[in-house]
C-alpha cells in the first residue's frame, strides 16, 4: 500500500473507532490539533505508565515531577527560547504557501537518500547472499556522487544556519532549485526567522510587564527544581528527574496528523551527571531508549539512529530515533547531551546556585545533563500505524486487526456470551466481575460471535473470553488469542494468570 494511503488509512480507522477525533470537529476542525477519544487515551495512558514504568519504577535514581505549564518569563530568557526558538520560514509568492526552509532542504536531500536506497536495493537482487552493503555504498560511483551531494548540501546548510546568514539559506534553496510543491514555482521570498513560542497575559496584568508564554517543552520545568528535588529528595548524582506533560509550539506547519500539532505531550527525562561523564551516559541512554522501543515488538528494522549535523544552542551531541511512519523515517525521540547549558544560564539569570556538591571529588559543580526527550503524540502515531493491518484469512474472507502489543491495548479482554439467554450473561457478567478489578474489559453481547470477535479486532483487543453453556456446568471458558485467532479452553480460575501472562507489562520489561 502506497504510504499516504496507510496514514489516510490510520486516520480513518482511528476516528472510526475511538482512537483520535478533530479538534472541535462540529465547528469543521482546527488545524493540526486533534482530540483523543475513548480507546486512544486508554492507549495514550498505557505507553504513559509503560514509559513511566521503565524510567522511574526501573531506575533507584530517577525520580517524577509534574511542573506547571506556565512559568516565571525568565526561563525562557536563560534556556535562549525568546531569543533562538526559531524556524527558518520561507513564502512562495505564487501559492502564498509558506514552508520550513530547513524541512525543504531536509526533503531535497531525503530524494537523494532515496536514491541511494534504491541503487542498494537493486544491487542486493542482482548479488543475492553475496551482496556487502557496506562495500557497495563505499565502492559504486552513482553512490558516492550521491553521497559527496548530500554532504556539501549539509556543509553549506550548517554554515549557514552557524552563522545565522538566512540570506545563505535562500541562496542554498535557488542552487538546487527548490520548488513550490503546489505552485511548482522557484519566486521565493527572503528565508525569515519565526519564533515558535506562545505568547499570552498573565492575569489583569497588560502589556510587555504580563507577557508569559506556553511551555515549548517541558525540559526548563525540571532544570528550575533541579535543586529542590536534589535536596528534598537527598539525591547524590548521577539522577535523573522525569516528567510527562503538554508542551506548546507554534509550528509553521502543522501537518501528517498527530505527527506536527501544535498542542502535543512530552515524555522527558533530565539525567545529570557530573562534568565529563556525559558521553558514557548519552550512549547508555541512547542504548535504553532503543531497547525500550524494540521490546515493543513493532519490528526492529523501523528504528534507526539519526545523529545531529546541526546541533541544538544547548547541545554538545545529540541524536534521534527515528521510526519509519507512514510518511517514511522520521523523529520519533530525542537524546541529547545538553552539557551544563541549562542549568548555569538558569544560575546566570536567577543569581540562585544551581549546584551539587561531589563529596568524591571535594568540590561543587553545575551538573551536566543528558535528556531523553519523547512525544507521546508520535509514539501513539508509530503504535498505531505499525498496529494497523489487513489479513487475508483461510477461506478468502479477510480481517482488519491492530496488533497493538498486549500490554498497550486500550482494552486486554472482551467477554463475551455466546447467546443473550440461558444465563450465559449472568456467567460473563461474573467474568467480567472478577477480571475489571485488574483490566480494562469490555462485555459485548450484540451480534454473531464472529462479528465480536472483528470488531474486538479492529481495536486491538488481545485476548476474547466466550462464555457458552459447557461454562455453566464445567466452569471453563474459550480463551481467543487476537494475534494467531487460537481458541483454548481455561478455567475460569486460572484466567487471571492467563491474561497476565498475555498483557502484562513486566514482559517487556525481561
Ligand atoms: N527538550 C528537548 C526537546 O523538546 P525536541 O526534539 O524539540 O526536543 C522532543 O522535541 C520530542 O518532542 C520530539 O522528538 C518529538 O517526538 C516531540 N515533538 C516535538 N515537536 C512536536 C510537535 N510539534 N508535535 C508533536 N510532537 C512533537
Amino acid at each position: 500500500m502506497a504510504q499516504e494511503d496507510q496514514l489516510k488509512k490510520v486516520i480513518g480507522h482511528a476516528k472510526e473507532y475511538g482512537f483520535v477525533f478533530p479538534s472541535s470537529e462540529i465547528y469543521d476542525g482546527l488545524s493540526a490539533a486533534y482530540d483523543y477519544g475513548q480507546l486512544g487515551v486508554e492507549l495514550k495512558n498505557n505507553i504513559k505508565a509503560y514509559w513511566w514504568a521503565a524510567m522511574v519504577r526501573m531506575h533507584e535514581n530517577i525520580v517524577g515531577l509534574d511542573a506547571s505549564i506556565f512559568m516565571h518569563p525568565t526561563t525562557w530568557k536563560a534556556s535562549g527560547h525568546t531569543d533562538a526558538f526559531n524556524d527558518p520560514l520561507i513564502d512562495n509568492k505564487d501559492s502564498k504557501k509558506r514552508y520550513r526552509a530547513d524541512v525543504l532542504i531536509e526533503e531535497y536531500i531525503a530524494k537523494i537518500d532515496a536514491k541511494i536506497a534504491k541503487d542498494v536495493k537493486k544491487a542486493q537482487k542482482r548479488f543475492g547472499d553475496a551482496f556487502d552493503k557496506a562495500e557497495f555504498l563505499s565502492t559504486n560511483g552513482n553512490c558516492l556522487r550521491r553521497q559527496a551531494e548530500i554532504d556539501g548540501i549539509n556543509d553549506r546548510f550548517k554554515a549557514a544556519m552557524e552563522a545565522d546568514d538566512l540570506v545563505a539559506v535562500k541562496a542554498l534553496i535557488e542552487d538546487l532549485g527548490i520548488a513550490c510543491p503546489v505552485s511548482g514555482s522557484r519566486n521565493w521570498t527572503d528565508v525569515r526567522q519565526f519564533n515558535l513560542m506562545f505568547k499570552t497575559e498573565l492575569g489583569a496584568v497588560s502589556g510587555d510587564a504580563g507577557v508569559i508564554y506556553l511551555r515549548p517543552e517541558t525540559a526548563q520545568g525540571i532544570f528550575v527544581n533541579f535543586l529542590n528535588v536534589q535536596k528534598s529528595g537527598r539525591m547524590k548524582l548521577p539522577f535523573g528527574i522525569a516528567q510527562i506533560g503538554k508542551a506548546f509550539r507554534n509550528e509553521i506547519i502543522a501537518r501528517q496528523f498527530i505527527f506536527r500539532m501544535r498542542e502535543f505531550e512530552q515524555m522527558e527525562m533530565q539525567f545529570f551527571v557530573a562534568p565529563g561523564d556525559q558521553t558514557k551516559w548519552y550512549e547508555y541512554w541512547k542504548d535504553q531508549r532503543i531497547a525500550w522501543h524494540k521490546a515493543l515488538g513493532l519490528g526492529e528494522e523501523k528504528y534507526r539512529f539519526h545523529d545531529h549535523i546541526k546541533l541544538a544552542h544547548y547541545a554538545d551531541a545529540a541524536s534521534d530515533i527515528e521510526f519509519d511512519f507512514p510518511m517514511g523515517f522520521k523523529e520519533l525521540e530525542g537524546i541529547h547531551s545538553r552539557t551544563d547549558f541549562d542549568l548555569k544560564a538558569h544560575e546566570e539569570h536567577s543569581g540562585r546556585k544551581l549546584r551539587f556538591y561531589d563529596p568524591e571529588r571535594e568540590e561543587s559543580y553545575v551538573p551536566y545533563v543528558v535528556e531523553t526527550s519523547l512525544g507521546l503524540d508520535r509514539m501513539f502515531l508509530a503504535v498505531l500505524s505499525s498496529a494497523l493491518r489487513e489479513e487475508q484469512l483461510e477461506g478468502g474472507s479477510e480481517r482488519t486487526v491492530m496488533c497493538i502489543p498486549p500490554a498497550l491495548a486500550p482494552v486486554k479482554v472482551a467477554i463475551l456470551p455466546l447467546l443473550k439467554k440461558d444465563g450465559l450473561p449472568e456467567k460473563a457478567r461474573e467474568v467480567l466481575q472478577l477480571l475489571k478489578l485488574n483490566y480494562n474489559v469490555q462485555y459485548d453481547e450484540k451480534d454473531a460471535i464472529g462479528r465480536r470477535y472483528r470488531r474486538q479486532d479492529a481495536i486491538g483487543t488481545p485476548l476474547c473470553v466466550t462464555i457458552d453453556h459447557d461454562t455453566l456446568t464445567d466452569g471453563a471458558v474459550t480463551l481467543r488469542d487476537r494475534d494467531t485467532m487460537e481458541q483454548q479452553r481455561v478455567a475460569i480460575e486460572d484466567l487471571t494468570a492467563a491474561v497476565e501472562a498475555k498483557v502484562s507489562m513486566a514482559t517487556l520489561f525481561s
